[in-house]
């Protein structure tokens, strides 16, 4: 069968047409994108199945024509070209898959339902790291209760500089502490701004044994570790949308989305008080933030030393709190923390993707219209299915780890 991918030579894209010529279902590889240069080189790297095609996938019109004949449209170029895309797969009657992200963007492919369920074909959304991998393990965890109250996730905000190093190994190296830090400072205006932006809002948070209403900034949750146990974490970060795709439905109070970095605790001390000033109105996020910075640069020992007993995040978590056997408990999930590496991330989606294309082909998913990973997957499964294709899978073989606990 033939596939037609459109960036079959970008980061996303290359790993996955690498994958996909694996596979004895695929015949033909058309690797897309606007630098016939680079495609070319890319089909001579990846062999005889591949070959290289110019388009602009933003031209609907040659796209249909250049597309006929193919059984599956893969988009791994970007959100903003999804539409035309679609469109062109859906004249084509060729399925499609892509790794867009965010709830209007599912919300403007679903209006095609219709008109691709008409065509017959399979369109996958979504089918990245996130909210694919990241979605299925909400669900998954939802199903562990009776019923699930709310959905907590969490999902760190690493740079460059700290990309392919655990908060160990980039908090050791002294050269590069300061220097990462500071790739961090437009992730940190961003959560002050958030913060400033919804200084009254309340989340709603399990304490104590009771559902309460919280102040983000000064009640926290407690995040799940990989090695056991659970830290602390406090929902400032927290925006909406949540959870890109999930089911509404999937818990009954609205779900809370934490993002962190890999700082040591005293350093996220540090920031909440300067949170906590921008939200008094006390000062602005930039002035915030600069104070960050000089109190750190004024005492780098103090605050770049991890302590002996700091427990590396995952850099995904899935909490569910709810109830199960009429007591109220909690079950967490968190990606396999040796995926926390640069080559990992980029794999984390591509081979998701590759999944998907493999099953519609397969005739596994038979289902028509467009649809999300939740609808498309079993999520244990599915995760076995990742860990197989994986370069360097986790030593357990497994890409979540869980955890069980009852509240009372
Ligand atoms: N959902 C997730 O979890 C997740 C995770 C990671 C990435 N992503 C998404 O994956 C997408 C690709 O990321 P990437 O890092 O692989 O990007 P990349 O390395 O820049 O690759 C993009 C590819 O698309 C091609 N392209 C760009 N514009 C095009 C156009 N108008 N027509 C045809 N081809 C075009 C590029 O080639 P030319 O420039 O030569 O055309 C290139 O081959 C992004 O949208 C990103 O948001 C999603």
């Amino acid at each position: 069968m033939k596939v037609f991918m459109l960036g079959g030579y970008g980061a996303v894209g290359l790993p996955a047409a690498k994958l996909l010529v694996e596979s004895d279902l695929v015949s033909e590889i058309a690797l897309a994108g606007r630098s016939m240069e680079r495609a070319e080189e890319t089909a001579a790297e990846i062999g005889d199945k591949a070959i290289a095609v110019q388009v602009d996938a933003d031209d609907e019109k040659q796209l249909t024509s250049l597309v006929a004949g193919y059984d599956v449209i893969v988009n791994s170029v970007s959100n903003q070209v999804a539409l035309p895309v679609l469109h062109a797969a859906i004249h084509a009657g060729a399925h499609y898959c892509d790794v867009g992200w965010g709830q209007d963007f599912i919300a403007q492919m679903q209006e095609l339902t219709a008109e691709a369920k008409d065509a017959g074909i399979t369109a996958i959304v979504c089918t990245g790291i996130s909210p694919c991998i990241t979605n299925l393990m909400g669900v998954h965890a939802a199903n562990q209760l009776d019923a699930t109250e709310q959905l907590q996730s969490g999902r760190a905000w690493v740079f460059q500089g700290a990309r392919s190093l655990t908060p160990q190994q980039w908090l050791k190296n002294t050269v590069k502490q300061l220097a990462v830090l500071h790739e961090f400072k437009d992730f940190l205006e961003w959560m002050l701004q958030v913060a400033k932006e919804t200084e009254s809002r309340t989340v709603r948070a399990y304490q104590d044994g009771q559902w309460v209403d919280v102040d983000p900034l000064t009640s926290s949750l407690q995040a799940p570790l990989p090695l056991g146990g659970t830290v602390t974490a406090y929902p400032y970060g927290c925006y909406d949308p949540l959870f890109d795709s999930l089911p509404q439905d999937i818990a009954s109070t609205r779900p809370i989305e934490v993002w962190f970095t890999p700082f040591p605790s005293q350093l996220h001390d540090l920031f909440r008080e300067q949170a906590l000033r921008v939200t008094a109105g006390d000062v602005d996020p930039a002035t915030a933030l600069s104070s960050f910075y000089e109190t750190i640069e004024n005492d780098p020992d103090r605050w770049l030393t991890v302590a002996n007993d700091f427990a590396a995040f995952s850099p995904d978590w899935v909490t569910a709190v709810g109830s199960k056997d009429g007591r109220a408990a909690r079950f967490n999930c968190w990606l396999a923390p040796e995926l926390w590496n640069e080559q990992s991330a980029w794999f984390l989606t591509s081979v998701p993707l590759v999944i998907a294309v493999l099953k519609i082909l397969s005739g596994e998913t038979r289902e028509r219209g467009v649809i999300t990973a939740e609808k498309a997957f079993e999520p244990l499964s599915f995760f076995d299915e990742v860990v197989a294709l994986l370069p360097e899978p986790p030593p357990d073989g497994k890409l979540i780890g869980e955890s069980f606990e009852w509240l009372e």
